[in-house]
């Protein structure tokens, strides 16, 4: 064609081959989608872990047609726990590449139970061996922040001094930053010392893959996450953070005797401090959530009037740094039921549908 340009060598855009195939967020998504779809008819009906259940099955049976051969480092627990995807169980076709994956078919259960906002299907994937495994580890301390203030703060100093150097970060006074916390008894004095340096709080009782979604993103209203949660979500969200260009860093902190004593017997220092690159060392990761009730960030499933249903996934290539908002819209098919397929009363047609 006349005139077409060649890209130069090195350019961004040209990709290279060493790097994972650049269509797998885009079945990465159908995986997300898949999840979400068949844990939306639960919303709102008290029963989170029918809901689990609803969008394990789906997020397995798509699982098995993406071209590659997975080991879920992130998953639902141990292998005794199946039919829930466990940690060390391989899924994929079984051909390149080999992949390390993180995986929360509902992340926030309760607020799926509940019909509140923030629930998501997520997975996160990098090349094998590049992902941390928690091991016995189960909450940990997070700060995130986006990538204009990420090396600024340090997870190890006071609260109102990280605060403080955010907000020079960004140019902007403290009292107009905004701090997602999980709203649970451990973080009281946190949230004091938040409000005493002059910051805003946003309270969610669950969902702070979300949270650091929403700290790493620019410009949604929320800039930094602070607090403890799952140490599974930390790996997760590191995955978007990482290319989002955002400043995470973990420390495991046990909410229990039972988890600091495993911890001790497996010698694990437990002041260290995780990086990005601690918790998932490669450039080339993938993350793709779908919303399943809907939030100012993603819209939720929605029964579309006559059309089908509709869909709201973020996708997310640390290697090019493209993010991808992706509406879908799914016709509902029967044939695609994952499971025994029964849902709540009335609802069954709609459960475990996949993506076409
Ligand atoms: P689930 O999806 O497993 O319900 O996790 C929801 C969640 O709120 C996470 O976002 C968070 O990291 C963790 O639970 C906090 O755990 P806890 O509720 O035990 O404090």
């Amino acid at each position: 064609m006349a005139g077409a340009t060649v890209p130069p060598e090195g350019a961004a855009w040209v990709d290279r081959p060493e790097r994972v195939d650049r269509n797998l967020g885009m079945e990465l998504v159908r995986v997300t989608e898949a999840a979400a779809l068949s844990a939306a008819p639960f919303m709102g009906r008290g029963d989170g872990k029918a809901g689990d259940q609803a969008a394990v099955n789906a997020m397995r049976a798509v699982l098995r047609t993406v071209r590659m051969t997975g080991t879920v480092i992130i998953g639902e627990g141990e292998k005794d726990d199946a039919p829930m995807l466990y940690n060390g169980e391989e899924v994929g076709s079984g051909d390149s590449p080999e992949l390390d994956l993180a995986v929360d078919p509902v992340e926030g259960t309760r607020l799926l139970a509940l019909g509140r906002p923030n629930a998501i299907a997520v997975i996160a994937a990098s090349p094998a061996g590049s992902m941390w495994n928690p091991g016995g580890s189960y909450y940990a301390a997070k700060l995130v922040v986006e990538a204009g203030a990420r090396d600024a703060v340090d997870i190890r100093l006071p609260v109102s001094e990280n605060l403080r150097r955010t907000a020079e970060a960004l140019g902007r006074p403290v009292d107009r930053l905004t701090v997602f916390v999980l709203d649970k008894p451990r973080h009281e004095e946190l949230v004091r010392e938040i409000r005493a340096a002059g910051a805003r709080v946003t309270l969610h009782t669950d969902g702070d893959v979300m949270g650091a979604l929403l700290a790493a993103y620019p410009d949604t209203g929320v800039d930094l996450l602070m607090g403890t949660g799952g140490t599974p979500e930390a790996v997760i969200a590191a995955a978007a953070v990482k290319a989002l260009g955002g400043g995470m860093q973990v420390r495991r902190d046990p909410q229990s005797g039972e988890e600091r004593g495993r911890l001790e017997k497996e010698g694990v220092d437990v002041d260290e401090v995780l990086g990005l690159d601690e918790l998932i060392s490669s450039d080339d990761a993938f993350f793709s959530a779908t919303a399943i009730t809907g939030s100012p960030f993603l819209q939720g499933v929605r029964y579309e009037r006559g059309l089908g249903v509709s869909t709201e996934s973020l996708v997310i290539r640390a290697g090019s740094g493209s993010i991808r908002h992706i509406r879908g819209m799914h016709r509902l098919n029967s044939e695609h039921i994952f499971g025994d397929g029964r849902g709540p009363e009335g609802l069954d047609q709609v459960v475990g549908v996949v993506t076409n």
